[in-house]
Parts: structure tokens; sequence; C-alpha cells
């Protein structure tokens, strides 16, 4: 299977299985991992990591033996069905963290960015290299980029098709850390520093956030007044609350 998902204590795992072609994103790869994410979006897991098969590349990008003489009907559907599973992958009801082990490029890269967070290995290297092929991102590296990175390292990105490595990427806030060690043990101690908290308050903090970048102050001050007060009324705020009273650890259901 090119997709292989996992269980790994309370978090699910994919990982994208064909090291033969540095696990690039063939069109029978993405319709898999759409149906992987509707297996965990389904499931209990407190939250996803995602990465790539074998110590070269976390993914290489869209399969470009696949794209060659498509005609343009074709050519936008499969960017329609990437960005729909990139969109299913950002809005699961639970945190993604991507763990880019090596090559993130193209769609590699559209892949990491669509999760909550990114975690590199130290000799990970991430680009948007399609204009080199005559080509530009199709499955959303345009929009995420400049909403991580600013526009101006975004148009370097997607200008140039240059490589950045893991310490510019950190340096440019594409990714959160650079493991050093195990990278699947660092990334699962990575998702346990939030993965404790209460689960639909955590998708309340994700979706005020996400929203600010697309969002004017004013609308996006009303979202976090709505989202706020939804989470005040939580059983876990309760919970919250009355353990700091007490001082004690909160223990929290999820409700
Ligand atoms: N699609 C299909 N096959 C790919 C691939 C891709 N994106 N990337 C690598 N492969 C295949 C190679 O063809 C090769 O297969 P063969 O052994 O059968 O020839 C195998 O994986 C190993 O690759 P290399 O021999 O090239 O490995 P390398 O270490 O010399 O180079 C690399 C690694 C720099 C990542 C290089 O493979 C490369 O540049 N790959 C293409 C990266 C790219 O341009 N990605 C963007 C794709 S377009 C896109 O993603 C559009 C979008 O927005 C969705």
């Amino acid at each position: 299977m090119a997709i292989e998902l996992s269980r790994h204590e309370e978090f699910a795992l994919i990982r994208l299985n064909r090291p033969q072609a540095l696990n690039a994103l063939s069109f029978s790869l993405l319709r898999d991992l759409g149906a992987a994410l509707d297996e965990v979006a389904a499931s209990d897991a407190r939250a996803l990591l995602i990465t790539g098969t074998g110590d070269k590349a976390f993914c290489a990008g869209a399969d470009i033996k696949e794209l060659t003489e498509r005609s343009l009907v074709a050519q936008k559907r499969g960017a329609e069905l990437g960005q729909a599973v990139m969109a299913r992958l950002d809005r699961l009801p639970i945190a993604s963290v991507a763990i880019i082990n090596g090559y993130a490029f193209g769609g590699g890269l559209e892949l990491a960015m669509a999760c909550t967070f990114r975690l590199a290995t130290p000799r990970a290297k991430v680009g948007l290299p399609e204009i080199k092929l005559g080509l530009i991102p199709g499955y959303g590296g345009t929009q995420r980029l400049p909403r991580l990175v600013g526009e101006a390292r975004a148009l370097e990105m997607v200008m140039t098709g240059k490589t950045v490595d893991a310490q510019t990427a950190l340096q440019w806030g594409l990714v959160n850390r650079i493991l050093d060690g195990d990278p699947l043990e660092q990334a699962l101690a990575f998702t346990r520093e939030f993965s404790h908290h209460s689960l639909p308050v955590l998708g309340f903090a994700r979706d005020a956030v996400r929203r600010a970048l697309d969002t004017p102050l004013h609308e996006g001050l009303k979202i976090e007044a709505d989202l706020s007060t939804l989470a005040y009324r939580t059983e876990d705020a309760n919970e919250g609350m009355a353990a700091f009273m007490e001082k004690r650890a909160a223990r929290f259901g999820d409700r």
C-alpha cells in the first residue's frame, strides 16, 4: 500500500510509502491519502503525524511521470483533487504534525503546509521547484506559503524554485522545530506537549488562529469572542479553572 496508517499511543501515523519514487504523490496515492484521512477523522486519535518512508524523502511532490500529456480538463481535475485532499487534512478535527524527514518538494511541501505543525530533520530540504518544470504550485502552495513565511519569501521560493535547508526553514517560520535524535520519538514528544489538553478547546484555538489570516481584524476579534465564549461553556473549562483553584493538574474529559 502506498499509504500506511498505524497507531502510536493515542496518535495516528500516516506514512507515504513509495520510496522508489521518493514518496511522490501519484493520483492513486492521493485518493488513498484522502481515505486514510477520513478514517483518522472518524477515529479517537488525539493527533495525526505524517511522514515519508525511507531516510531520503518526506515527499518529492506530484508524480511528474503522471503529469505529461494530460488534457487541460484532466490537469484541472488533478489540481482540484490535490487541493481537496490538502483541505481535508487542514480541516481535520485534530491537529496534524508533518515530520519532514528529507526532501519535501512541490506537492510534498504543500502537504506539509496543510498540516498544523511542521518538524524537520537536520538534513531536510524544502522547496517549490515547479517553476523549473514550467509550472506553478497547484496543491495550495501559492496560498499557504505566504501565510507562513510572508509575501517576499514566498515569491522568492515560488519564482526561483530554490531549495531551502532546515535551518533557513526554521528561521523563516516554515518549520516549528528541527528534530535531533529519532524523528518519530521526537515528534511524539512534541505532539504530547499539546495533546493532553481538551480536544474541543484545541479545535477552537486552531480555528480562531487559522481564521486570523484571512479575516479583517474587527471580524477576527468577533470570531475570537464567539469561540472563547464557546470554550468557556465546556465542562473542560470548568475543570481547568477548578484545578487551578485547587492547585492540582486538570483532568480533561474532552467535553
Ligand atoms: N515524480 C515522479 N518520480 C519522482 C519524483 C516525482 N516528483 N521525484 C523523484 N522521482 C523518482 C525519480 O524519477 C527516480 O526514479 P527512477 O529511479 O525510476 O529514475 C527516483 O524517484 C529517485 O529520484 P532521483 O534519482 O531523482 O533522486 P536524487 O536523489 O538524484 O534527486 C530530487 C532527488 C532532487 C528530489 C529529485 O528527484 C527531484 O528533483 N525530483 C522532482 C522534485 C519536483 O520537481 N517536485 C515538484 C513536482 S510538481 C508538483 O508537485 C506540482 C504541485 O504543485 C502539486
